[in-house]
């Protein structure tokens, strides 16, 4: 019971990007089957967390290569960032006060899941390519 699948996921021409994204998606279908596994909220809790704590360093990663690199769109970038932060805090605070797997699940499935690999394809994307080009690529940062 995986949400995405790893071949579902884009590929930007940044290989350290890939990987980031990579771990993301494993312990994001990990969480999600354990959503559908009906397991104890404890396990749904601690999930939750590991999701969260990584979306953040997936989002602090990349904004620390957009920096050092001079992104001309870091603020756009950094600002859809933000919105997904302050999403996914609702999100957690809405699990925490109705415990609605349901609801849990669904915006997985419905928003972050087509989220995610919009982004990629965008944003994600553009990023990659001014860090080949300015960074000449791979180790470079
Ligand atoms: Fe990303
Ligand atoms: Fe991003």
């Amino acid at each position: 019971m995986t949400l995405i699948n790893e071949r579902e996921l884009p590929l930007v021409p940044y290989e350290g990007m890939n990987l980031v994204h990579k771990r993301e998606l494993e312990i994001l279908n990990r969480l999600y089957t354990a959503l559908k596994e009906e397991k104890d909220d404890s396990e749904i809790d601690r999930l939750l967390d590991e999701f969260l704590r990584d979306v953040e360093e997936h989002f602090s990663y990349e904004e620390d290569l957009m920096r050092k690199a001079h992104f001309f769109a870091y603020e756009c970038h950094h600002g859809e960032h933000n919105r997904v932060r302050e999403e996914l805090r609702s999100v957690k605070e809405r699990w925490e006060k109705n415990r609605d797997r349901e609801e849990l699940r669904k915006y997985f499935e419905e928003v972050f899941k087509p989220w995610i690999s919009e982004h990629i394809l965008t944003m994600d994307t553009v990023t990659a390519q001014w860090l080949m080009r300015v960074m000449g690529g791979i180790g470079a940062l």
